[in-house]
């Protein structure tokens, strides 16, 4: 028997804030509402931003909640002891309420008091802010945890990659606390958590952060009026922590999952359990995405959810899993999550009809893409290199069970195949425009053709890889690249002359409304653009009036429009102005329409394209609606004719 329950935990939580005075409030959905510049809510302070950043909340100015959220960052790490893509995140929260003293005080209580978590002060240890330019060593957190009792040995001093947090590269942010357990593995607790603190027995539980700052497109933090603490706490781990395991696998929440697949974690070698963890990880993540209404597709969030089911798959394949072994998985996330999540049990019979349906449509070429992975690695050995199969069964099946039949794991077609070779060695390669007929052919993700071909020691070159999507984009017309997001998108004429007029209104509502507006998401169909952005008032109809008029202005000079590709700090000091909340890599594409003839910028916003080349092209533009989106939101529908 546990010590503590998933529910158990997520009760006490809940019941311990609420005794401080906070209102608990729902999970918001995987989805970003009125918000396209994140793909999922990756943390629990996503859904609640606009009240870290002032608006009002109608719960007051403290709540708690516990909230799902997808992370696929660290999706190569999934299947350690640590990762997953889903998970729950324990939060409480003030809006310019409570700050440090309260916060580390009811984090404290919460672990360690007999009525709450009980866990021994002697396993804990914490990191505070060690301080920079931007913000002094954070000396007060260190020292609210020492009166309450920590050891000074306890705590460490970090920099801003470990304490410091922000969603994304714009928003509220500021210095954290984070808190940490050392896994009960037998060992004795190291008594100084600065010198040990990179071990992975010490496993960060909890998260409070002290947000202080805005941080602005340009890099400045702008102090916040009032100060917010943001906190977090991984439900899988702590669970795992207290209950004594060693890996958030191990918990009840998966339990369920590795019995209906007959696996046993202890009797697997490292390679099955890494690849069973990802199928258990990847089909929960899957059950909960479709549950709030996505579906698999090309594109965007559909693309990942796509990749998630694709991967788990091939995963399942490799480990000859039986027959049904996926709408098994799918009942028993349902059931697991039914208390926690009653719509989980109203729309599982929708659940069980997307999953299965891309379990179809993908194991129509799962074989066949198997077979041609293996063939072309076969065409392409060095011969100097040994065989890659080896006269073990083959990639693609052989003597090895096939997928549909009632009969398990006797021999992964994988298991022997792997030629010997030295760490890092190449044996061969595999050309991008092989893992492209992969994709375009099989329907195998890119990243998934990566992955297995580092099993064999191949390298893939992503460039080739993009080339060819490009060529193909040139020659149907129909999809290209969505360098945004890393999904594939599909773009017709109208769609790009829609997407440049939406810069243009972005510009032109910043003349009229003024510097405070931010493109909050954007949404483009052939028939309308529709754009959300901070604005706190219905706008008048002369406002409108104005930004139509600035727009057409800008069109009828058939102004060109100007693809850069930049150093992410270069585009900001250029002040490209991007999505509230997004991240954007260290290389970034900008767009900027301008007048060659002034230098006048009238646009500059950091954006994966498309566009068109000049204004002239986008035709009459007219705002068709504006109206409130969300408090201190407001969202337009235009269109171009
Ligand atoms: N937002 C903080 C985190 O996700 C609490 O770690």
């Amino acid at each position: 028997m546990p010590n503590i329950t998933a529910q158990e935990l997520r009760n006490k939580y809940l019941t311990f804030f609420q005794s401080k005075g906070h209102t608990i409030i729902p999970s918001a959905s995987l989805v970003p509402e009125n918000d396209s510049s994140v793909l999922f809510t990756t943390a629990g302070m996503h859904p609640l931003v606009p009240y870290l950043l002032g608006q009002q909340h109608p719960g007051g100015t403290r709540v708690a909640d516990v909230q799902k959220c997808i992370r696929t960052g660290d999706i190569d790490e999934v299947g350690d002891n640590t990762h997953l893509t889903f998970f729950e995140m324990l939060g409480n929260w003030s809006f310019g309420d409570y700050f440090k003293k309260e916060a580390i005080a009811w984090s404290f209580e919460f672990l360690t008091s007999k009525e709450y978590l009980n866990i021994p002060l002697q396993r804990l240890a914490f990191s505070v802010f060690a301080g920079d330019d931007d913000a002094p060593r954070d000396e007060e957190a260190a020292g609210l945890w020492k009166e309450l009792g920590v050891a000074k040995e306890r705590i460490a001093y970090l920099p801003k990659e470990d304490n410091w947090w922000i969603a994304g590269t714009t928003g509220p942010c500021g210095p954290d606390t984070e808190m940490f357990y050392w896994i009960d593995d037998g060992t004795p607790v190291p008594a100084n958590f600065q010198e040990t603190k990179n071990d992975k027995r010490w496993v960060e539980i909890w998260n409070n952060v002290f947000m202080q700052f805005e941080k602005q497109a340009d890099g400045k933090l702008v102090p916040l009026k009032k100060p917010n603490v943001d906190t977090g706490m991984g439900l899988d781990r702590t669970l795992t922590v207290l209950n004594g395991q060693k890996s958030v696998y191990d918990t009840e929440l998966f339990d369920p999952m590795f019995q209906v697949l007959e696996l046993d974690q202890e009797i697997m070698s490292n390679d099955e359990v890494k690849k069973a963890r990802i199928i258990v990880d990847h089909i929960r993540a899957s059950v909960f995405i479709v549950n709030d209404g996505v579906e698999p597709s090309n594109k965007d969030r559909g693309y990942v959810l796509r990749r998630l089911l694709r991967r788990a798959m091939v995963m399942g394949r490799l480990l000859n899993l039986k027959f049904h072994w996926l709408e098994a998985l799918i009942g028993k996330v349902v059931t697991t999550y039914a208390e926690a999540y009653p719509d989980m049990a109203a729309n599982s019979e929708k659940t069980f009809a997307v999953i299965l349906a891309e379990q179809k449509k993908f194991e129509a070429t799962l074989e066949k893409g198997l077979k041609e992975f293996e063939k072309i690695l076969k065409n392409n050995q060095s011969p100097t290199t040994p065989s890659v199969f080896g006269g073990h069964p083959s990639l693609s099946g052989g003597d090895a069970p096939q997928l549909s039949k009632d009969n398990l794991r006797s021999s992964p077609p994988f298991q022997g195949g792997v030629p010997e070779r030295s760490e890092g060695e190449v044996v061969g390669v595999l050309t991008g425009k092989d893992a492209f007929d992969l994709y375009q052919t099989f329907g195998f993700p890119w990243e998934l053709t990566k992955e297995l071909a580092e099993v064999f020691g191949q390298n893939i070159d992503k460039t080739e890889f993009e080339s060819e999507f490009k060529k193909h984009q040139e020659l149907s017309r129909t999809a290209s690249a969505g360098q945004f997001k890393g999904g594939l998108a599909s773009h017709s004429d109208k769609i790009v002359r829609l997407h440049t007029a939406t810069h243009l209104m972005n510009a032109a509502l910043r003349q009229v409304l003024g510097p405070e507006v931010w493109q909050k998401g954007s949404n483009i169909t052939e028939e309308r653009t529709r754009f959300d952005f901070t604005h706190n008032a219905k706008m008048t109809d002369e406002e409108k009036a104005k930004v139509e008029e600035l727009v057409n202005g800008w069109v009828s000079r058939d102004l060109p429009v100007k693809k850069e590709i930049l150093p992410y700090e270069e585009a900001r000091k250029l002040n490209a102005i991007g999505v509230f909340g997004e991240k954007y890599a260290d290389t970034v594409s900008v767009y900027s329409v301008y007048d060659p003839k002034t230098d006048e910028i009238i646009s500059r916003e950091f954006c994966g394209g498309p566009h068109v080349e000049h204004t002239g092209v986008i035709g009459k533009f007219k705002i068709q609606k504006e109206e409130a989106s969300s408090a201190g939101v407001r969202r337009i529908k235009a269109t171009v004719e």
